[in-house]
């Protein structure tokens, strides 16, 4: 893989938003959770590809949350955001929030950490910008990053052997 030379950027941010529809439901007419991870994959896919501007496949998804069930007819808040970068892989930590539409009252449902890998034309794994890592934010999220990467790391190993 070429990595000479990587150019460095900042983390990339992106916030979806969506509406629990019927058809999204499941039996007890909440937000079924294939639905959800689907709507969490789009999002960290737009993020890691604003990132690096590459093709992306989702390599992972790691440490998914399911705090709170959203309910039919809740607006869904998607924020997701860059949060690690290895050579090829990004990691893309993606809160998502249930809002009752009439009152505006939203509360934090979800939160799943996605590793984004970027492809080239043959679906080989080629190097992104580096993250820049500056703020105590950008710390503490790169501390957080590092603790899932390094699980990450451990469960392929134990898969290989
Ligand atoms: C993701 C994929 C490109 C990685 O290919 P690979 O041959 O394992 O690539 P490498 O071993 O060179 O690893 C490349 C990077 O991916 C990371 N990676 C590979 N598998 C991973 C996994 N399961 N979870 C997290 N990161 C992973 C590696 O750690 C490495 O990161 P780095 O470059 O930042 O150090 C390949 O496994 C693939 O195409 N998978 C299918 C993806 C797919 O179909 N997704 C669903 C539809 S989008």
């Amino acid at each position: 893989m070429k990595t000479s030379r990587r150019l460095k950027k900042r983390t990339v941010c992106v916030t979806i938003n969506d509406i629990v529809l019927p058809g999204y439901t499941n039996i007890y007419n909440t937000l079924f959770g294939g639905k959800l991870m689907e709507m969490v994959d789009k999002a960290a896919a737009i993020c890691a590809t604003r990132y690096c501007h590459k093709s992306v496949v989702t390599a992972s998804v790691e440490a998914v949350d399911f705090h709170i069930p959203i309910k039919a007819g809740y607006f869904v808040e998607l924020f997701a955001k860059v949060i690690y970068v290895g050579t090829s892989s990004m990691m893309i930590r993606v809160h998502v929030r249930g809002e009752e539409p009439l009152s505006g009252k939203s509360e934090h449902c979800c939160t799943a950490f996605v590793n984004m890998v970027a492809i080239d034309r043959t679906g080989k794994a080629v190097s992104v910008p580096e993250l820049v890592v500056e703020t105590d934010e950008e710390k503490k999220d790169m501390e957080e990053a590092l603790k899932i990467r390094q699980s990450t790391l451990a469960r392929k190993k134990k898969e290989r052997n």
